[in-house]
């Protein structure tokens, strides 16, 4: 692994994979960002990156559907690793305006795969990285394993489920050198606020409603978002070709006990004006079509197969991850504004 790819890496989990790699790896080669810069997609969240690991660090402005744009970027870079991030990832969005992510998500993953299958004499590995919802909602009991048949409820994850097929298939058909991983929710630093808990902390902070779909009783397995980048990187170095691997953060909770938790810790570190409880805020609002009940992971696998288990407890990573936006005013305040785009307009356009 020399010229390692990385999709969508100005997103969320996309950039602390990349300031993982750069910073804490063992990683020594090149690393090519290819991001379209979408709503998601933050130049700011790498900001210093390109500067400080000139030589190692590229960034192409670029879409992973357009052949030409990317089949120049394997010729150029002379990938032989790619990562893929890229998504359209959000299950609202998905369910409002499911077009881009047939487009992103399926076909983009397809071209990724032509270009890799076309470089094949030198491309290693191609990673990719999907999602728990695939395998759609579990009763009260049980875990997915990488067993489960798929069985996804929203637009999103079925778009996810089919850029899963097609993966699997360019590995039996044409014996690409694949991997796949399947993880549960992530939260930490970056996370755009369209997501519960960067959405709930924010607008806590803002003294705004918490809008709890539901009756707040769907459950999440909550993972910290750098323990999820040490997994993809163990799986992408000493996990078996062809095969998928489940993340997990060992972490079932209730919505609304992550709410609760959200508000209790707030005003702990950070007590409202008013003096009164973040909880007052929290409102139920109508359910999410299609709202899956439950996921839990089993990553049984990972662990006794690579050795690996997340570092972070809920309680250790989300005082980290409040902490973060608390101190990074600035980042949250260009997010919010759309101040960003603009510069990005600037930046690229
Ligand atoms: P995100 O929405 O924060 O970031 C997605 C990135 O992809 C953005 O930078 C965006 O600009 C870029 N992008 C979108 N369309 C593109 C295109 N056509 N070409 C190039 N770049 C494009 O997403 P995230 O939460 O960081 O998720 C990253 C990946 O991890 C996704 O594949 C998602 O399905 C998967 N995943 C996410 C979670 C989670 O909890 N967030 C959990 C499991 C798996
Ligand atoms: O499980 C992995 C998936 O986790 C990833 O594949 C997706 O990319 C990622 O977006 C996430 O999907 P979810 O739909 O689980 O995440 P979201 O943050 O949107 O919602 C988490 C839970 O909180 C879900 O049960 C819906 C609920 N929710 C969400 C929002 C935004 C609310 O109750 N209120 C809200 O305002």
């Amino acid at each position: 692994m020399k010229n390692l790819l990385v999709t969508g890496g100005c997103g969320f989990i996309g950039a602390n994979f990349i300031r993982y790699l750069l910073f804490d790896s063992n990683f020594s080669g090149r690393v090519i960002n290819v991001d379209k810069l979408t709503y998601a997609g933050n130049p700011e969240n790498l900001e210093g990156i390109e500067e400080k690991y000139t030589g190692r660090y590229y960034f192409v402005k670029g879409d992973i559907c357009d052949a030409e744009t990317m089949g120049g970027v394997f010729k150029k870079y002379e990938i032989d690793t790619i990562c893929h991030f890229a998504a359209e990832s959000h299950v609202d969005r998905s369910i409002l305006k499911p077009d881009t992510f047939i487009k992103t998500n399926i076909e983009g993953t397809f071209n990724l795969l032509e270009l890799a299958r076309f470089h094949k004499d030198r491309v290693v590995l191609f990673h990719h990285v999907s999602t728990d919802e695939v395998f759609g909602s579990l009763g009260q009991d049980g875990y997915f394993t990488e067993e489960t048949p798929y069985d996804p409820s929203s637009p999103y994850s079925a778009s996810k489920a089919a850029s899963d097929h097609l993966v699997r298939a360019y590995s039996r058909t044409y014996g690409l050198p694949i991997t796949i991983s399947n993880c549960s929710n992530n939260y930490g630093p970056y996370q755009f606020p369209e997501k519960l808990i960067p959405l709930m902390l924010l607008n806590a902070l803002d003294g705004k409603p918490l809008p709890v779909y539901g009756d707040g009783k769907n459950v999440r397995d909550w993972l910290y978002v750098k323990d999820h980048c040490k997994a993809v990187w163990v799986i992408m170095k000493k996990g078996k070709r062809g095969q998928t691997y489940n993340i997990g953060g060992n972490c079932e909770m209730y919505n609304i006990d992550v709410v609760n938790k959200l508000c209790d810790v707030l005003d702990a570190i950070k007590p409202s004006e008013s003096g009164g409880s973040r909880r007052d805020l929290i409102t139920f609002v109508k359910d999410r079509p299609g709202h899956d009940l439950r996921y839990a992971m089993d990553f049984s696998k990972l662990e006794n197969e690579l050795g690996w288990r997340p570092d972070e407890s809920f309680e250790t990573g989300i005082e980290k991850t409040i902490k973060w936006y608390i101190d990074n005013k600035g980042w949250v305040e260009r997010v919010k504004s759309g101040e960003y785009l603009k510069w990005i307009d600037q930046q690229y356009e």
